[in-house]
């Protein structure tokens, strides 16, 4: 009989931390977090300004390659994903394989791990220009197949790309515009979603990029990999967290409700969370949360929405929970879901599509880090080790004998 305790002692120590709380699982150049000051960097700009002055394709650039383009860099790269935006027409007849009340994220893992299928030429990962080709491809690709996913799930026809639109307006156009009607960008909800886009564009670590590595880190091909983290971002605790958080203003439905929320919150046998707040990672204002209140208020502003109860209700939310004794104690401040939503909502996308856009945006995140780890000479395959606590060695019975 095998001593399992022995064993232990055979094979090599390791550490045990659930859910990686205190494991760097990789080197990386590109986020940099410091969760106690509240900073995001993507490769050394913070956030905020990279949101204020720069636009999505800059920053999936910046975060892919490590600087921010020139000029001539730009229209470049501007041109290549731009010419990728179209998929395979075959692919359309993967959405008609759904029922139209298939959440999207269900029809995204589906058709995003399927491009693999479509795309031969830029699946060896071994090659450089094959890798530059499939990121392209995902970038440029991920907004037309959300879009084709919202159509799909509202029963009207599929709006082809308009590449002389910028990514975040191209992708307002493929969602809202319909065949014989003219379509009208506001440049200010353009903005808009630019800003949410690079907002989400990388946050190092989280579970759904590790997931990516993961997945990338056996050689699997990067669509494949890009469709794992799609399925592991759909989770309430991670991407479905915006979608969560909407639900949960909704439910509050009055401000004279909050505080039986935040009760609700606080009692440790009731298994109800303020959903957008807390994070693994920042025991701080999370800054894109700010960005993202401010952007908030833009939209609604822009389209004459005076009185949002639901942003109501979140900002005498955050105000009653930022002077809560449990909420500062625990350091749980909004994070970036808790307004993402009501802008959302306001753009005119149904809740299903929140953790959509998400995927959209951090798809070059993804990307930039499954790169980054295929081309680090020490890369290895992931394959964590586990504290085993099952039975130890026995004997088969035979069925007649049990
Ligand atoms: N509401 C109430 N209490 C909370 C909340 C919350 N939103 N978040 C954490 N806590 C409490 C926990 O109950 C726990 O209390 P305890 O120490 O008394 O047991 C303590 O704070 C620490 O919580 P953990 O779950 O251990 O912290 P962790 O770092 O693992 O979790 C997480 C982070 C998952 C984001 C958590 O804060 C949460 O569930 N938030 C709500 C969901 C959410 O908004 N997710 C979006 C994350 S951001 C993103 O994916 C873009």
């Amino acid at each position: 009989v095998i001593d399992i305790g022995a064993l232990y002692s055979t094979t090599g120590a390791f550490t045990y931390d659930p859910g990686f709380t205190s494991t760097a699982s990789c080197e990386s150049a590109i986020t940099f977090i410091d969760g106690d000051a509240g900073i995001l960097l993507h490769r050394g700009y913070p956030i905020d300004q990279l949101a204020e002055h720069g636009d999505f394709l800059e920053v999936c650039y910046l975060l892919l390659y490590g600087e921010l383009p020139t000029k001539a860099q730009k229209d470049d790269f501007d041109y290549r994903v731009t010419r990728h935006t179209m998929v395979h027409e075959q692919m359309s007849r993967f959405f008609t394989g759904f029922r139209r009340d298939a959440h999207p994220m269900a029809v995204m893992c589906g058709v995003v791990g399927a491009l693999s299928a479509f795309y031969h030429d830029s699946t060896d990962i071994s090659d450089p220009y094959q890798r530059m080709v499939a990121s392209m491809r995902l970038i440029a690709k991920m907004p037309t197949i959300a879009a084709m996913a919202y159509k799909y799930h509202i029963g009207q026809p599929f709006i082809y790309p308009k590449n002389d639109l910028s990514f975040a307006a191209n992708f307002l156009h493929m969602c809202f515009a319909v065949p014989c009607e003219e379509y009208k960008i506001n440049p200010v909800l353009a903005r808009a979603m630019e800003r949410i886009f690079i907002l989400h564009a990388d946050h190092e670590q989280n579970a759904s990029t590790s997931t990516v590595r993961l997945a990338g880190s056996s050689g699997a091909n990067p669509f494949a990999c890009i469709a794992a983290g799609i399925a592991c971002l759909w989770g309430p605790a991670h991407g479905g967290a915006n979608e969560a958080a909407l639900n949960m203003l909704g439910e509050i439905g009055h401000v004279d409700h909050i505080l039986e929320f935040i009760a609700r919150a606080k009692d440790k046998n009731d298994p109800f969370r303020l959903m957008g707040f807390g994070h693994r990672v920042y025991k701080n204002y999370d800054p894109r949360a700010k960005i993202m209140q401010k952007t908030a208020h833009e939209v609604l502003g822009e389209l004459g929405i005076k009185d949002d109860p639901l942003l109501d209700i979140a900002m005498e939310l955050e105000k009653i929970a930022l002077t809560d004794s449990y909420f500062i104690e625990k350091k749980l401040y909004p994070n970036v879901d808790f307004y993402s939503g009501i802008t959302l909502k306001a753009l005119g996308f149904p809740t299903t599509m929140f953790t959509v856009l998400f995927a959209v945006a951090r798809t070059v995140g993804w990307i930039a880090q499954w790169k980054e780890m295929i081309e680090d000479p020490h890369q290895k395959i992931g394959r964590p080790r586990q504290l085993y606590t099952g039975a130890t060695e026995r004997d088969y019975v035979p069925i007649a004998k049990r």
